[in-house]
């Protein structure tokens, strides 16, 4: 039976509130630094795909970004930061989507994606996760991925199998003409005393 991910993300956003979720991050640090780092200005386009209920929309625009999307197959998980953000919810645009079937209306400054591209077990999947970033990303773009750490990670999440990564297989998976900036590790402590070691990467389009 094919695997419905919109009825399991909505299952899991249902049976927990977001701060009840492995990866709920009170402050995303990292994922700040790098956007920082990245230098694009308050009037970049900004995606964060799977952002689900992250409070890193509420920091981006409480920074003063104003061209904010983010993606999640879970209206549910859109809902919760819909409601936290309140009248500034008005401002950002929210999509409902599977990223791995996402023609983008538009094209971004920085992608950003922080535990979703490691839910994509299938080489298929993963190359039409890719596909449909190359099309939805500008020359010069940036992209930000995180995931389970291929030294140590997770192999499961929210019920899922997952495929750890480092910044050469995420290289790999981008293909030619994205080169590496940076990459740093995190170990993320959930909110049940736990550990999880992450690794962003941030590609620029070249
Ligand atoms: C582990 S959570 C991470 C949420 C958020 N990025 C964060 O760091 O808090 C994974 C998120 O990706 C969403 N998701 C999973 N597969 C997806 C897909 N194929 N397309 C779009 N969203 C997806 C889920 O609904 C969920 O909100």
């Amino acid at each position: 039976m094919r695997f419905d991910k919109k009825n399991h993300w909505e299952g899991v956003y249902t049976k927990k509130i977001p701060a009840e979720v492995s990866w709920y991050q009170l402050e995303p640090a990292i994922s700040l630094k790098l956007i920082t780092s990245a230098g694009i200005s308050l009037a970049a386009k900004i995606i964060d795909v799977g952002g689900g209920a992250s409070v890193l929309v509420d920091k981006l625009t409480g920074q003063g970004f104003q061209d904010l999307t983010v993606l999640d197959v879970s209206p549910k998980a859109l809902e919760y930061a819909k409601e936290r953000l309140g009248s500034r919810a008005g401002a950002v645009k929210w999509i409902e989507a599977d990223v791995t079937e996402f023609e983008s209306p538009e094209k971004y400054d920085l992608w950003h994606d922080r535990a979703v591209f490691h839910f994509l077990t299938k080489a298929e999947d993963r190359q039409k996760y890719v596909r449909f970033l190359h099309r939805a990303l500008k020359k010069n773009g940036h992209v930000i991925i995180a995931t389970f750490d291929l030294d140590g990670g997770s192999l499961r999440c929210s019920g899922l199998d997952i495929m750890r990564h480092n910044a050469e297989t995420l290289q790999t998976e981008l293909g030619e003409g994205f080169q590496l900036v940076e990459s740093v590790k995190e170990v993320h402590h959930t909110p049940f005393q736990t550990e999880q070691k992450f690794i962003y990467c941030h590609f620029q389009r070249v």
